[in-house]
């Protein structure tokens, strides 16, 4: 058991592996936070906590003769609203008599032996698709605590799932309207973590198209400081996951707390450091344009966050990596080995035939690869990414024996095939827009924001999200498909459906992402051989919610390999690189205009899920027998990468001059350290890196090399040999013998 309670003191500990997080309800029934962090031996943390009389600060009126007790000093679990907290709220209600408030104390608690699930949502499953030599003890409870306003009738239930070996405490909640009148939820976050001492740094991820989840490291300061996106969509601009640490936490060492939403829609993460220098952190749906309306005995459902602490960066990072990839994504293929695929868009963008295509895949195939991917471009009235969304329906004058010929002539090749699709959106000029205008997210009488030349269909209407379904189920019932790629090119905006009441507006975007689920829910369900890749303009929806379906997401559209580094390093910090697309892509690169060898390209490459967005004909004889032997590497490699510990070797700081990452794998037999160089300078010093996650008094071949041990590889380091040139990179193989 992971979850005891404590009658006489009416006090939680929930313990995983490393971690402790406790508990308490007061006697006037308000549940307080009194720890989380590393595993302690003690039970009862409430003597931490001393009280004063603290000016301006107000208390419960059962207090009015004791001024120590006051909210808006005490951590709490899941804080009310308007009655005497003054930090971040987690909620924010309109009551039926006009009135915002909200008092939550405890009614009871329930504790299973099972995980709980989010209807509609997705969230952390247990590891049903075990790897062979993965520990399978993970232990998963539940707990359930109910909390109540005495006055409306709102009922909070605060649901913590405890997965003991993988040291990751999920959150979600559930809000009841108990009351007999309507009500409104304005704010309804997910979960609340009060820090009361300490100084914290806040890491989060922010960024833009093309250079997805940039990680910055800030103080947290007295105030409130805010991450968040409202763009209908997780966002490039800023990822649902923050870490907050102490000042001097290192990838090593140092107290590191991480928060990640498992959802694709808007989400805002607000830390406020108060009067009293207590850190409160508060994730959740954004609160823009969001307004839920309650009515008697309805219920409201927030998404799950994934809650973690660990000592220093890297071993929060592993503790992400391992729950994605046995927890959260729930296709059997996500432990499968991925094809090597070649895809259509950066080889021709809308230039294509199916003549053009099928040489494409045959020189795929001569160079090894294993899936042919058609990109943009397939459909009718799409010559160009101003037209032609909607409809599904092939273009005969580029593809005149359909995708059926085309497929059968990929797959004699002896490669598999998959196709790109943008099932959300629709074109002005389609028939889908002609004959039914109101399936599109726009206001009446007024014209809607346009991006890229297309709209966004209003997937919170039962009739859309029926149509999303048939548009993608049709293809893959009809045809030999094994892998959809599923882009998302816009931000939304217009935000209004045709299908709902005014007073029901503010609940468009998360009915939105609750279809989209659905729908996914139901395709993966219907066609489980097939391999979804999220997409969304590059990496704007990598987001835990996402890879619940979808096992991988194109990370960015920007596939220049040194830009990568930055991207690939951010994202390294929450999401595994079996979720992660990476693709070697023509030089000079089409975003950058940078020169890089086709090595380096590689090399960054294969710490994700491996590809080609090029056309191989244009390579030279000797980068074609180049691309063979990487492609032969790769599946050599591809499971060490994707199962394996990842470590970030060097950090921003180092940047200038070169990046070093490494993986190692279960056992600690072998390693892969990729070392790649951003500006090589003249006579400098030598690179040196400390490798990590060796076995210490173990023996390893260094690259065939030379035999070196454990210990002085991570304490000594590796010397790196001088590389020149334009941006070279190094893969070194190290083998325990
Ligand atoms: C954006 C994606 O990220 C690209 O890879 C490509 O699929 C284009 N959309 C196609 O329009």
């Amino acid at each position: 058991m992971s979850i005891f309670f404590d009658d006489e003191k009416k006090q939680f500990v929930l313990k995983t592996r490393s971690t402790c997080y406790m508990m308490g309800v007061t006697e006037l029934g308000h549940l307080l936070h009194y720890y989380y962090g590393p595993a302690i031996d003690q039970e009862d943390e409430s003597y931490l906590f001393r009280y004063y009389d603290h000016g301006f600060s107000g208390n419960p009126i059962e207090k009015r003769m004791d001024r120590t007790y006051t909210l808006d000093r005490m951590s709490q679990e899941y804080p009310s609203a308007g009655v005497g907290d003054y930090r971040i709220s987690g909620i924010a209600p309109e009551n039926g008599d006009g009135s915002r408030l909200a008092e939550f104390r405890y009614t009871s608690h329930e504790i299973m032996d099972s995980i709980y699930t989010i209807p509609g949502l997705p969230c952390a499953m247990p590891d049903d698709n075990p790897s062979e030599h993965a520990d399978n003890s993970d232990t998963i409870h539940t707990l359930v605590i109910r909390l109540s306003d005495a006055v409306t009738g709102l009922k909070a239930e605060l649901y913590y799932g405890v997965f003991e070996e993988k040291d990751i405490i999920t959150r979600s909640v559930r809000l009841i309207n108990e009351g007999n009148d309507t009500m409104y939820l304005d704010k309804a976050s997910s979960a609340c973590l009060d820090l009361p001492f300490g100084k914290w740094d806040v890491i989060h991820f922010h960024g833009r198209h093309c250079m997805e989840r940039q990680p910055e490291r800030i103080p947290v300061f007295h105030g409130v400081q805010s991450f968040g996106s409202d763009r209908g969509m997780s966002s490039h601009h800023q990822n649902p996951f923050i870490i907050l640490c102490d000042r001097d936490a290192t990838e090593d060492k140092g107290c590191c707390y991480g928060m990640m939403l498992v959802y694709s829609g808007n989400h805002k993460t607000e830390i406020e450091t108060d009067q009293f220098n207590s850190t409160r952190i508060v994730m959740g749906i954004n609160n823009e344009n969001f307004r839920w309306k309650l009515d008697p005995g309805a219920s409201f459902d927030t998404p799950q966050v994934l809650l973690t602490c660990a000592d220093g960066l890297t071993k929060l990072s592993h503790c992400y990596h391992r729950f994605i990839r046995d927890n959260i994504i729930r296709s059997k293929l996500g432990k499968a080995h991925r094809p090597i695929l070649v895809n259509s868009w950066e080889a021709s963008y809308f230039d294509f035939d199916e003549e053009s295509i099928i040489s494409l895949a045959t020189s795929a195939a001569d160079l090894g690869m294993e899936m042919l991917v058609l990109d943009d471009g397939w459909f009718t009235n799409r010559n160009d990414d101003n037209s032609g969304l909607g409809d599904w329906v092939v273009d005969r004058l580029k593809l005149p024996n359909g995708l059926d010929g085309l497929i059968e002539k990929v797959t004699s090749l002896g490669l598999k095939f998959g196709l790109w699709i943008e099932p959300e959106m629709v074109n002005e000029d389609s028939d889908l827009y002609r004959t039914h205008p109101d399936f599109a997210l726009k206001a009446p009488d007024r014209s809607p924001m346009m991006a890229r030349n297309q709209m966004v269909l209003d997937l919170s209407r039962e009739d859309v999200y029926e149509h999303v379904l048939n548009s993608v189920s049709s293809l893959l019932e009809k045809y030999d498909i094994s892998y959809i790629k599923w882009d998302f090119n816009r931000p939304i905006s217009d935000v209004y459906s045709h299908g709902l009441p005014s007073d029901r507006q503010g609940e468009v975007l998360h009915r939105y992402y609750l279809n989209l689920y659905r729908v996914y829910d139901e395709l993966t369900r219907r066609f489980p051989d097939v391999l979804f890749e999220g997409c969304a303009g590059g990496g704007g929806r990598f987001d835990a919610g996402m890879l619940q379906y979808s096992p991988q997401i194109w990370c960015s559209d920007n596939t220049d390999p040194i830009s990568r580094l930055y991207i690939q390093y951010g994202t390294s910090f929450g999401y595994p690189i079996s979720a992660t697309v990476a693709h070697v892509s023509a030089s000079p690169n089409h975003q950058t205009g940078r020169t890089t060898p086709l090595e380096t390209r590689a090399a960054v490459a294969m710490s994700g899920v491996y590809g080609y967005e090029l056309d191989p004909a244009t390579l030279s004889d000797e980068e074609k027998d180049t691309v063979k032997k990487l492609n032969k590497k790769y599946n050599e490699i591809e499971s060490i990468m994707h199962n394996g510990l990842y470590y970030r070797l060097t950090s921003l700081s180092d940047a200038d001059r070169f990046f070093a990452w490494q993986t190692v794998d279960e056992h600690k037999e072998k390693s892969i350290l990729t070392v790649v160089t951003t500006s090589p300078l003249a006579n400098a010093a030598p690179l040196n890196v400390k490798l990590k996650g060796l076995e210490k008094d173990a023996k390893y071949s260094v690259d065939d090399e030379f035999i070196c041990s454990g210990s002085a590889l991570m304490e000594s380091g590796y010397t790196i040999e001088r590389m020149t040139g334009d941006y070279p990179a190094k893969q070194i193989f190290i083998k325990k013998i």
